[in-house]
């Protein structure tokens, strides 16, 4: 199989790699990405010379780059991660970069696969477009898409995309919705690189609003052999939920962290809430489960303590990200909270 993967070099999109060249000797891939801020090739060092890996830089946004890379590589499948994936920005840096990458690469993304006759697409998609829930239930694929910030709101926009080319062009598509993902290569600006970093450079942990908001929290590969069956088995048309099992406050999380690090609970420090903040995220996994055969391998606590010892093993990694730039983003983000 030959598989194009955009946004390869982000958090999820390299883990899929790994797990992609580790599972399957036979797989051809070519990783797309544009090495926005979040794009990192060190991510993908240990098989940057695996005959079975290709890397080519890319804008999905670009019409041209899109043409030049299908025209290149015929593809039996594309698995489509590249997407503006943080919330924070979108509040504060503003939707734009959001709409581009997230609706209109997509929109490029599909147009290319008609044209050149890709058998599929997996569209990487999240739980964030069903909104934020009470206390009770969980997310079916059945819920009502409500989504509640511009993240979220133009991931829901792009989900639309793949349901037309579908619905309207016969297109073999499939969406994965899934939940808070963690493990190694996360940028630290999401909730646990951002909280272990901080505890081991002995800095605050900026908790937002009261900490009790729920997330139902994965480990990245459980995630990435999802998208792998949904790759495989997916009915073309149909969306998957892939979740945890695992939902919990902020803040229990953000304890377990210190606790494994052996760090006071004095650094945790409660600051502005977020604009419009989720309350709850749960997810039902049953359809993937019972049609597809997954199964959530690995518990939260294994896995979190296998992350904390990554970002504990991988300091040279996160010290370089959260040297440069980062800085600038982390003042204008945090600094006045
Ligand atoms: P990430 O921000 O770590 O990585 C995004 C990658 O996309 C980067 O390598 C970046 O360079 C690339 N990219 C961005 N814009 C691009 C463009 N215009 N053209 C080509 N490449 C571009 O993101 P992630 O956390 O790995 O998330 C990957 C996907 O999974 C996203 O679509 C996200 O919505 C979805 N998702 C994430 C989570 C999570 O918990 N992180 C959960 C569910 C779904
Ligand atoms: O649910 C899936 C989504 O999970 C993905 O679609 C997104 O791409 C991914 O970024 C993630 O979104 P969240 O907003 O849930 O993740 P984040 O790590 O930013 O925040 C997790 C929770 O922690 C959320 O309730 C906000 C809170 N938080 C986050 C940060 C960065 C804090 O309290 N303090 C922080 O500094």
């Amino acid at each position: 199989m030959k598989l194009l993967i955009t946004g390869g070099a982000g958090f999820i999109g390299s883990n899929f790699i790994h797990y992609m060249l580790a599972e399957h000797p036979d797989i051809q891939i070519v990783n797309f990405d544009a090495l926005t801020y979040a794009g990192n090739l060190e991510n993908l060092g240990p098989v940057e010379r695996n005959p079975h890996y290709t890397f080519v830089k890319g804008d999905i946004t670009v019409e041209a780059d899109v043409t030049a890379v299908f025209k290149a590589h015929v593809m039996d499948a594309v698995v489509h991660f590249a997407a503006e994936s943080h919330v924070d920005r979108s509040l504060h840096l503003g939707p734009e970069a959001f709409i581009r990458t997230n609706i209109l690469g997509t929109q490029r993304l599909l147009d290319a696969v008609r044209a050149h006759r890709v058998r599929r697409f997996v569209h990487v998609s999240t739980d964030e477009v069903y909104g934020s829930l009470e206390s009770e239930g969980r997310f079916m694929e059945t819920s009502p898409i409500q989504p509640n910030n511009p993240y979220a709101a133009t991931k829901a926009g792009s989900d639309f995309m793949v349901r037309a080319a579908h619905r309207s062009h016969g297109l073999d598509a499939v969406i994965t919705r899934c939940s808070n993902n963690f493990g190694p290569y996360q940028f630290p600006e999401k909730l646990i690189p951002l909280m272990i970093a901080n505890a081991l450079e002995n800095k605050p942990l900026p908790v937002y609003g009261d900490g009790r908001q729920v997330r139902d929290w994965i480990y990245v590969r459980d995630h990435c052999r999802g998208i792998d069956c949904v790759l495989r088995q997916g009915k073309a048309g149909e969306v998957y939920n892939i979740g945890g099992m695992h939902d919990v406050p902020n803040l229990e999380v953000v304890r377990l962290i210190l606790k494994l690090l052996d760090k006071p609970s004095s650094l945790i420090q409660h600051v502005t809430d977020r604009p419009g903040h989720d309350r709850r995220y749960a997810i039902d996994s049953t359809k993937i489960e019972t049609e597809l055969g997954w199964r959530r391998q690995f518990d939260f606590e294994t896995a979190l303590k296998v992350t904390v010892d990554w970002y504990l093993q991988n300091r040279a990694w996160w010290e370089r990200i959260r040297s440069g730039e980062y800085q600038k983003y982390y003042a204008a983000m945090y600094g006045n909270r």
